[in-house]
């Protein structure tokens, strides 16, 4: 038999409990959306800020004075091309639900064209450096990785613009080209944030060779980097997982008969 004290518990919740019911009842996809989507902006402004901060009082600073200088810009610009803006580019769509389609096309477009831009300026800054200074191109891991990044990246937004702004494909191939081209996209920035830490990873071991401070040593550039690396890793992990979970789409269809679906039915042999 229940006592009557537990009675008494289950007719009037702890205000623990009540707390917890309010915080469940306030977590709709939309506030879990919005949530993700502050802390990427927060981790954004924060690798750009960490990044600075040791570029600024742990290596040479910005500037075209030197080529030391000058290749300071590389993870600088990779970081807010490859990573910031790319991420943002990618999530247009779930963020500015109210736009019309053909005005979201637009702004995906720009990010990522900037995006592009920015990265391309970043990867002449360490070619350029490299080339003053006689040190050998394109034998690391990291440049390996960069390259095939990059070159991912240039063509997929050369194809979108082709087949989804101009001249535009037919529908039906447009239709059949979208997933492959959010395929790439979502593959890319992993892609990319992987080039980035790899990046970070190689110059922390060249930077950081002063016996007391080395890389093992742990000394405040170390954490600087450490902690940026963090920062694009979880950055990416969010854009990923906004991305992908079907509840944020623009327009949620949650059934087997959505066009695509029909669509990719229609395609099989089955
Ligand atoms: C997605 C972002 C990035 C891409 C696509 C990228 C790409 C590249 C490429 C293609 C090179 C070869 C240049 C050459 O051989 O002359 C390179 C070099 C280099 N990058 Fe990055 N990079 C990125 C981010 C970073 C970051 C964040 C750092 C951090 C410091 C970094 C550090 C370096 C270093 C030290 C080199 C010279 C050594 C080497 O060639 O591996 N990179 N990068």
């Amino acid at each position: 038999m229940a006592s009557p004290s537990s009675d008494d518990e289950s007719d009037h919740p702890t205000s623990g409990q009540q707390f917890g019911a309010a915080l469940v009842a306030g977590l709709s996809q939309d506030n879990i959306f919005y949530l993700a989507y502050v802390c990427i902006q927060v981790l954004g402004i924060c690798m750009i800020t960490l990044c600075s901060v040791w570029t600024h009082h742990h290596l040479s600073g910005y500037s075209l004075a030197t080529p030391e200088q000058v290749f300071n810009y590389h993870p600088l610009l990779m970081t807010i091309g490859m990573i910031v803006l790319n991420g943002n580019g990618i999530l247009i769509y779930r963020i500015s639900r109210w736009l019309r389609f053909q005005r979201q096309k637009l702004i995906h477009f720009s990010i990522q064209l900037s995006a592009l831009t920015v990265s391309a300026v970043g990867l002449y800054a360490v070619f350029h450096y490299h080339n003053v200074r006689q040190i050998p191109n394109m034998y690391s891991l990291h440049s390996w990785l960069g390259i095939t990044a990059i070159a991912g990246f240039t063509v997929s937004l050369l194809t979108a613009f082709l087949a989804f702004l101009y001249p535009g494909f037919h529908p039906v191939y447009r239709r059949l080209i979208l997933p492959f081209h959010i395929f790439n996209g979502t593959a890319n920035i992993v892609l990319s944030a992987s080039v980035a830490i790899t990046g970070l990873t190689e110059k922390a071991l060249f930077s950081l060779q002063t016996p007391g401070a080395k890389y093992s040593d742990l000394p405040a550039p170390a954490m600087l980097i450490n902690f940026m690396a963090i920062s694009i890793a979880v950055f990416t992990v969010l854009v990923v997982w906004l991305v992908t979970k079907p509840e944020f789409r623009r327009r949620y269809i949650p059934s087997v008969n959505a066009p695509q679906y029909k669509l990719r039915r229609e395609q099989t042999i089955e």
